[in-house]
């Protein structure tokens, strides 16, 4: 067996600027500087950094396996040393992601958010790392589904010899922190029936049925109650691998030129289009979004990140960001209502404990057998 290279994404909010929009360039700075450091790069085959909205992901390729205690302190240092700068600069919620003063091993759980895949590097090795902003790991879904199981997106699965086979998709129930693996396709109701609800039931991993080949992987993580709140279902992010068995790049891309709407617009308590953009571009302003999705594309070589290729940059794609403001637009229009606003169990902010409060000894009950309004003594 060949050597075998890991890619591992790792991403936090240190601070957003100005608000929480995008991230200052001073952080990247600052985290490049930090993995250029020789002890970083006795670790590291190569990394980029990259950011989408108020993001900071480092992007980075090795040898030392998924869930490496060196990788992950170096990741959570690298923001450590980010959430500094951000606090000289007074940027806002300067270190928000990082929950804990501890590093125990492994970013998991700490706030960060992680996707990683270990894999013998084909002939030639195109990935895909997909970067979303004010939305949740349930987000990926959608796309998932669409590349991997859905035919009338990728073709592939219908006239590819090496896809014909189909895929296995590895689903995890957050809330109660299972995992179920579903085949593609004789087993799409039940994976539908399941992932159709993004809020609870996420795409962990999808694996080749043809080899067992690992082909995509994302950063939904158990949520762990932290700090008195939910934490781990945050801003995601995705690797997919490319072509020969895989999606082709064009079938990985496809799935967002139809912006499906996704939990976390502002406040983290509204839906909005999932907008498809240039690095360049992902910055949401519009009521802080609408949420945004930036895809980067490397070439693999011996772990060296070719890239990045930043694919939304197409015009290809200018119709999708027209539809999906189109959808932002009907959507504002809607204000405080559902299903612009989330339902209650979902939203991030909420006040209704305090008017419940508020209007306690104002609630009357029912009478029995009424058929319309009681009147009113006012
Ligand atoms: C959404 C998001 C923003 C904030 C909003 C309020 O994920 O990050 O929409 O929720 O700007 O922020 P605070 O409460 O910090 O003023
Ligand atoms: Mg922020
Ligand atoms: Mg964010």
């Amino acid at each position: 067996m060949g050597k075998k290279v890991t890619v591992s994404v790792i991403k936090a909010d240190v601070g957003g600027f100005v608000g929480h929009s995008t991230v200052h360039p001073n952080l990247v700075e600052e985290a490049c500087g930090r993995l250029e450091r020789s002890d970083a790069k006795n670790l590291l085959i190569d990394y980029r950094v990259a950011t989408v909205g108020d993001d900071l992901n480092l992007i980075m390729t090795h040898e030392q396996g998924t869930d490496n205690q060196d990788v992950h302190k170096l990741a959570w240092e690298t923001f450590q040393a980010c959430t500094k700068v951000a606090q000289e600069l007074k940027l806002y919620g300067a270190g928000q992601d990082l929950l804990s003063d501890a590093f125990s091993g492994n970013v998991r759980g700490l706030g960060p958010g992680v996707a990683e895949m270990e894999f013998e590097e084909r002939q030639s090795e195109p990935i895909i790392i997909f970067m979303a902003d004010k939305t949740e790991p349930g987000a990926w879904n959608f796309p998932l589904f669409k590349m991997f199981a859905d035919p009338f997106n990728t073709i592939g699965l219908v006239i590819d010899p090496k896809m014909h086979q189909g895929f296995t998709f590895e689903v995890h129930d957050l809330i109660d922190n299972e995992r179920v693996m579903l085949l593609a396709p004789e087993e799409l109701y039940d994976l539908l029936v399941l992932i159709g609800a993004p809020g609870r039931y996420c795409i962990k991993a999808i694996y080749s049925r043809r080899n067992g080949e690992i082909a995509a992987t994302s950063s939904t993580q158990r949520l762990n109650l932290m700090a008195g709140r939910y934490v781990g279902k945050d801003d995601p992010v995705l690797i997919v691998r490319c072509q020969s068995g895989f999606p082709a790049v064009g079938e990985a891309l496809e799935p967002f030129t139809k912006p499906h709407l996704v939990s976390g617009w502002m406040r983290g308590s509204h839906s909005g289009p999932l907008m498809p953009v240039a690095e360049k571009h992902a910055s949401p302003t519009r009521f802080d979004g609408p949420p945004r999705v930036v895809a980067l594309g490397f070439q693999l070589s011996n772990g060296r990140l070719i890239g990045p290729q930043d694919f939304f940059a197409d015009p290809g794609f200018d119709e999708a960001r027209r539809l999906a403001n189109q959808l932002a637009n009907y959507l504002r229009g809607l204000g405080p209502f559902e299903p612009h606003r989330l339902h209650l169990e979902e939203m991030e902010y909420t006040t209704l404990p305090q008017v419940r409060d508020k209007l306690q000894d104002r609630f009357e009950p029912l009478k029995e057998g009424s058929k319309g309004s009681e009147g009113f003594e006012g």
